[in-house]
């Protein structure tokens, strides 16, 4: 049975470390969807960031992947047609912590630990698709990770959503935050 897997989640916040490994572990193919914007022509560079069609990538996407086993890696991923969408959390310390570390913007840091502190892509993802599957990664390692995803893909869980709640730590991650 083909099966299309999405990774999602706030940048930062483990999608593709999990990605690769959950996909050699399920012998799937691996896709990081920015790679494959790239590769297919797709969207334009404006400046240093990728401005996608994000209608065009999903149908560029389903045209090949509709028949394989693959696993989607991508803040976008939750948009192409997949058989479950995977959202990934963490506290939205770690993410403003991981970002700064890439040496993101002190604005792009901000926008992305309140995506995470307010749910943005969880919230999208429930939209679009009736099999999300929410998994905290806070203090687990990404072989922990996987083994979450694997179990509950191996007892048929579809859904599973509102695990976590943020909104405790915003006391935490006020330097983060552009106020
Ligand atoms: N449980 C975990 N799951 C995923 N990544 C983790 C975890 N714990 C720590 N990390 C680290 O967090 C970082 C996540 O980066 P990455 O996978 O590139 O995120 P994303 O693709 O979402 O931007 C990596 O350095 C990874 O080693
Ligand atoms: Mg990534």
């Amino acid at each position: 049975m083909d099966m299309i897997i999405a990774v999602t989640g706030t940048p930062g916040v483990g999608k593709t470390t999990v990605s690769k490994l959950l996909a050699e572990r399920l012998n799937y193919d691996y896709v990081n969807l920015r790679d494959y914007a790239l590769k297919n022509g797709l969207g334009e560079m404006k400046g240093d960031e990728l401005e996608l069609d994000v209608d065009e990538l999903t149908e560029t996407f389903a045209r090949e992947f509709r028949d394989r086993n693959v696993v989607a890696d991508s803040h976008l991923a939750h948009h192409m047609p997949a058989d479950i969408v995977v959202v990934l959390r963490a506290h939205p310390r770690l993410i403003g912590e991981r970002l700064k570390a890439r040496g993101y913007s002190k604005e792009k840091v901000g926008e992305n630990v309140e995506a995470e502190l307010v749910d943005v892509i969880l919230v999208e993802a429930i939209d679009k698709n009736e099999n999300v599957i929410e998994v905290d990664t806070t203090g687990k390692t990404p072989e922990e990770v996987v083994e979450e995803i694997l179990g509950l893909l191996g007892r048929g869980v579809k859904r599973r959503v509102g695990i976590v709640d943020w909104s405790g730590t915003y006391d935490e991650i006020i330097p983060y935050l552009r106020l």
